[in-house]
């Protein structure tokens, strides 16, 4: 829970080829992670999910702490099938940090 934000602005450069956050951010080969947190999984709008991602979004999963540790760890191992294509953060360090970053362009 003691995640630097500034830090993960370092790890997020794994994400980015992917992802976009802050002003004016869009969708590109995954979706843009503005308020990712307290976002049900699989309904970004005007993104085209996998089906695994968006029954588990349908199945209550919900981003916070814990489930995006858990699945920027081994995203294919917690949503089997999703179309994400990224191994996973293995350093605890690594997995906070970006979500603190995250957590920077959540809520208000
Ligand atoms: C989905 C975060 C790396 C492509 C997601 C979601 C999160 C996330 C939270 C779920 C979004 C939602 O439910 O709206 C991250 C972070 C990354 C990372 C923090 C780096 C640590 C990547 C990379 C790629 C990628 C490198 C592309 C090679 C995708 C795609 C989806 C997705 C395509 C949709 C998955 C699906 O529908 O099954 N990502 N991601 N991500 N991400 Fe990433």
């Amino acid at each position: 829970h003691a995640g630097d934000a500034a830090k993960g602005e370092k790890v997020f450069k794994k994400c980015a080829a992917c992802h976009a956050v802050g002003e004016g951010a869009q969708n590109k080969v995954g979706p843009h992670l503005n308020d990712i947190l307290g976002r049900t999984a699989g309904t970004g709008e005007d993104f085209k999910y996998s089906k695994p991602m968006i029954d588990a979004g349908k199945a209550g999963l919900v981003w916070d702490e814990a489930s995006l540790t858990t699945y920027l760890e081994k995203p294919r191992d917690m949503i089997k099938g999703t179309k994400m294509a990224f191994a996973g953060l293995r350093k605890q360090e690594d997995l906070e940090n970006v979500i603190a970053y995250l957590a920077t362009f959540s809520g208000s």
